[in-house]
């Protein structure tokens, strides 16, 4: 089935998630979404991508079903990011047929990692197969996966690049531990992107990372924004501040999104979704603006509070 961004109308969406979503939400399409720069070239990307370290499923139209679903919303409300990785089971084959059957690729900016530690011969045939696999000529962001094989691999991604087989390059982590390499080889590497963890209740990243990624122009994109799903354990079912809707914050996920894209290195968060109903409520964080420096202590001082 192809679908056309032309085709979103509000009328596209079902009546019970228009009930759940905010007015912002309902009345935004693609077209007004917050989109960010990549540093290394200007190319606008919306702010929120998706992450699928959940979608290594089996071939089950069962357990396809829903994935495919969340995509095609994905798309439909302007979504182009998608992250993924050799290492996330089959989260790479599942996309590649899910985009093939929706005939999407044309629309999206596919993100992939390679975390082979044998070698530069390692990397090609890796890199070889999550081309496969996406069932796509080109990967639009290759990263090395929590560093994994650095020094190997990336003059290989680089020769990718060079040869328009890959558009960008970069490096992941998410852990803290890692930090320290890590800010090693964004000084000594042209990187266009970093991919690093950073969230309300975790922001050592701001610390050296973000700055650095700042000064060196390189694009952020933030995993693990609500720790796993942790952070909705903590809020509970407190209502979100009345201030909070100042900058367009109609519920938890949108605060937290909106809290985590709004440090000024930022240019978009990859949160992992595999429901409908999330795909609708994080997508009401691009709509609206993101907060000031003032909004953004405030949100921290809430949540430190808790
Ligand atoms: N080192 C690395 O390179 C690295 C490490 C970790 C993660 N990543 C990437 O970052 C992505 C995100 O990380 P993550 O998935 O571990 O953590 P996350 O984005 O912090 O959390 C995902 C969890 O939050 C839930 N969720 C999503 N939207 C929600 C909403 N609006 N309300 C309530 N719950 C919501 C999801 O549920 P549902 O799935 O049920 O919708 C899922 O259980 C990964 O998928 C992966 O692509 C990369």
């Amino acid at each position: 089935m192809k679908i056309s961004r032309r085709d979103f109308t509000k009328a596209g969406l079902g009546a019970a998630s228009l009930a759940a979503l905010g007015s912002n939400s309902v009345l935004a399409g693609p077209e007004n979404m917050i989109r960010k720069a990549i540093p290394s070239s200007g190319e606008l990307l919306p702010i929120i991508g998706l992450g699928t370290n959940r979608y290594g499923v089996n071939e089950s139209e069962a357990a396809r079903a829903p994935l495919r679903k969340a995509l095609e919303r994905f798309h439909r409300l302007g979504g182009t990011v998608i992250d993924t990785a050799p290492g996330y089971r089959t989260s790479e084959s599942v996309l590649g047929d899910l985009i093939s059957e929706l005939g999407i690729r044309g629309d999206l900016f596919l993100a992939t990692k390679a975390d082979r530690t044998d070698g530069a011969d390692g990397t090609l045939a890796q890199m070889k197969e999550s081309l496969a696999r996406l069932k796509t000529s080109k990967i639009d962001l290759m990263q090395v996966h929590n560093l994994r094989g650095w020094k190997d691999a990336l003059p290989v991604m680089r020769e990718w690049k060079q040869e328009g087989r890959v558009r960008y390059t970069g490096i992941t982590t998410s852990r803290s531990s890692q930090y320290a390499v890590f800010e090693k080889v964004m000084q000594m590497h042209d990187l266009d992107f970093i991919q690093v963890n950073y969230s309300i209740e975790q922001r050592e990243a701001a610390e050296r990372l973000l700055p650095l990624a700042a000064d060196r122009g390189m694009g952020v994109i933030i995993n693990r924004v609500f720790g796993g799903g942790r952070i909705f354990g903590k809020v509970g079912d407190r209502p979100i501040p009345a201030w909070a809707r100042d900058f367009g914050c109609e519920s938890w996920a949108q605060f937290l999104l909106k809290y985590a894209i709004g440090h000024p290195a930022a240019t978009l968060s990859i949160p992992g979704m595999t429901k409908l109903h999330h795909v609708d409520d994080n997508f009401g964080a691009a709509q609206g603006r993101l907060p000031n420096a003032e909004e953004r202590r405030r949100q921290e001082a809430l949540f430190d509070s808790l």
